[in-house]
């Protein structure tokens, strides 16, 4: 297997086993084709058993054509939400594993669900890459939590298995489509839950410490205190005790430089009203200024990505 695969090793081989689970003359679907990780995977759990694989990208790589010239993985150049279009327009064949891998965007995988999820047949399987589990993940994709919870809470998953970061299960109703205020309740539910926290325990540089030792031991799942939690409270703790939380830092460097692209990222975000600056005469400077803050933090992670080519 290629070593620029996006997955994990257990996950490669939980996906081989979900793909072959797919009945002979099947069809398989993918949302995102990159480097053709997942795709060859599919492909190496079913041929033999004449199983169509289409893969969608809007940017699929050389990498993912080369290797899977000869297969039968149909990488389709386009965006998920053309695919569904065309998918339905050319009646093609009712989906048996919908394996959706794409943009992480809440508008891009409410997309995914909303529009691909009609195709699958009645006992067909879903599967969502990057629900991250509540610890040991790096990065926390807020828009596919939002989706897969919200479609938990409402009972659209039957009997989900996550392990890793994939989520898998039978579509109760392929009909049922998730709405805006669907998500919102879930996103709701999860701040919520964060406020009722730091509520009820103002030692969040406390709460934060336990959390960090969980982590260093390498525990899997913490009860208590999810990563995303963790992010949330830490942007409470910078606001109510900026110096405990400060002290948990090992890395001080690290923490002036995040914790500044943090404060730009508000400045974009928040600073754009004109309520305190009545006294400027030239009032386009508080735009631009919040232009130029967001401009600093896109500057910051692309440095960042171009140092992870050097790996410095
Ligand atoms: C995480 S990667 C896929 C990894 C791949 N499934 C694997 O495991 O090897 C996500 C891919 O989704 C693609 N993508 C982003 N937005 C998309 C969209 N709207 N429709 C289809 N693909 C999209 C990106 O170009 C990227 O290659």
């Amino acid at each position: 297997m290629d070593n620029s695969s996006q997955l994990w090793v257990e996950e490669k081989e939980l996906l081989f086993d979900y793909a072959s689970l797919v009945p002979k003359g099947g069809v398989i679907v993918e949302i995102g084709t990159a480097q053709g990780g997942s795709s060859e995977i599919f492909y190496n759990a079913t041929k033999d058993r004449e199983i169509e694989i289409w893969s969608y990208d809007i940017a699929p790589s050389l990498e993912a054509y080369e290797k899977l010239r000869h297969t039968m993985v149909f990488i389709e150049h386009k965006s998920s939400e053309q695919g569904a279009f065309e998918w339905l327009q050319n009646g093609k064949k009712p989906i048996d594993f919908l394996f959706i891998d794409g943009s992480h965007t809440l508008k891009d995988v409410f997309i995914d669900y909303n529009l691909w999820s009609p195709f699958l047949k009645p006992d067909g399987m879903i599967c969502f890459h990057d629900y991250d589990p509540p610890t040991k993940c790096e990065t926390v994709h807020l828009g596919v939590r939002i989706v897969v919870d919200s479609m938990l809470r409402l009972g659209l998953i039957e009997n989900p298995v996550h392990q890793y970061r994939l989520i898998t299960g039978k579509i109760r109703d392929n009909s049922i489509k998730l709405s805006t205020n669907d998500c919102k309740e879930t996103f709701k539910t999860i701040l919520d839950r964060v406020i009722r926290i730091c509520e009820n325990d103002k030692n969040l540089d406390k709460i934060l410490k336990d959390y960090i030792k969980m982590r260093e031991m390498g525990v899997k799942c913490n009860e208590q205190i999810t990563d995303l939690d963790a992010c949330y409270i830490i942007n409470f703790g910078l606001k109510i005790n900026r110096e405990s939380i400060f002290q948990l830092t090992k890395n001080k460097r690290k923490f002036f430089e995040w914790e500044e692209v943090l404060q730009m990222f508000e400045h974009s975000l928040y600073d754009n009203q004109l309520k305190d600056t009545d006294y400027l005469e030239d009032k386009e400077i508080v735009k631009l200024s919040s232009q130029v803050s967001l401009e600093q933090v896109r500057l910051k992670i692309l440095s960042m990505l171009i140092k992870s080519f050097m790996m410095l």
